[in-house]
């Protein structure tokens, strides 16, 4: 495929996301265009079509197309305790505070849920009280599979190797069964997290919470759609919760900073003053 097929213009670009939303409700316009541009050059040669045109009609008038397309945007990588040293980090906080009230929590875009799975397993394991773990994401598929509760196996050794690098010594095998060539979390642990479908991009209907996991999909927006999100989020948290991003994220330089005090620089643990 010669190159100038794989050239996109920001101004085509913007006129592609803006159909997309008309057609579909779905919003990719403040997502960082580096990124859309490099996951549409993916899906155009993946899917084979001869030029970006091809590939915008398609996606418009075809809601398979739209569904891969959106598959490839939103980049459902994810790990069992992944950054094990942050799970360290956050622990050694939660148990330093005196008569912790039983938490609530949101994993927000949880992707396949490994992220969920790894708090809850935390908590058990430590007997942090908690009151509810509620984990969402704006794919409604990824979100499904998260529900089910079940590893992919291609990765095992890199998630016990994850949750080695930690000092927690907890007993993977409590937790997890291994039947039909999987691992399933069990189902009394697997019933205490609440799985649900949710764009970041709009105001959330759970309550307040003491602890949010924002990790990994901050650094896919442009700078205003951050900070619209560390606001919600700023406004569902409690006063004195959490606030967690991933490794590559920092609050440092956004809107909501002054309202939050650094926990952990490194690990992008923050407090809600
Ligand atoms: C790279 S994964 C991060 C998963 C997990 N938090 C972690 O750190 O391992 C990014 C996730 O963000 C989700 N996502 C992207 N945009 C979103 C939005 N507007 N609202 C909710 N989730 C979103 C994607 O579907 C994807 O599952």
């Amino acid at each position: 495929m010669s190159n100038h097929i794989l050239e996109i213009s920001d101004e085509v670009l913007e006129s592609f996301l803006e159909k997309i939303f008309k057609t579909y409700g779905i919003d990719f316009r403040r997502y960082g265009k580096a990124h859309l541009k490099r996951r549409f050059r993916h899906r155009l040669t993946f899917a084979k079509y001869s030029s970006f045109t091809e590939m915008k009609e398609d996606v418009i008038k075809n809601k398979a197309a739209f569904d891969a397309l959106f598959e490839d945007l939103s980049i459902n990588v994810t790990e069992l305790f992944r950054d094990p040293l942050f799970y360290e980090s956050l622990h050694q906080f939660l148990v330093q505070v005196p008569e912790q009230k039983p938490l609530s929590i949101w994993i927000s875009a949880c992707a396949s849920g490994e992220e969920a799975y790894s708090i809850l397993m935390m908590m058990e394991h430590f007997k942090i009280p908690y009151e509810r773990i509620v984990a969402t994401d704006f794919n409604m598929q990824i979100v499904e599979k998260a529900s089910k509760g079940i590893l992919d196996t291609t990765y095992i050794k890199e998630y016990l190797k994850n949750l080695g690098a930690t000092n927690f010594n907890i007993d993977f095998y409590k937790f997890f069964d291994f039947k039909d060539d999987k691992y399933h979390l069990k189902e009394q642990f697997l019933k205490k997290i609440a799985f649900a479908t949710q764009n970041l991009m709009d105001e959330h209907h759970f309550g307040s919470f003491d602890l949010i996991l924002c990790r990994n999909v901050l650094i896919y927006f442009e700078k205003e759609l951050q900070n619209q999100v560390i606001d919600i989020l700023t406004n569902s948290l409690d006063s004195e919760g959490l606030l967690c991003l991933g490794a590559k994220e920092s609050l440092r330089f956004m809107d909501s900073y002054p309202q939050f005090r650094t926990i952990h620089q490194n690990h992008k643990i923050y407090q809600k003053k």
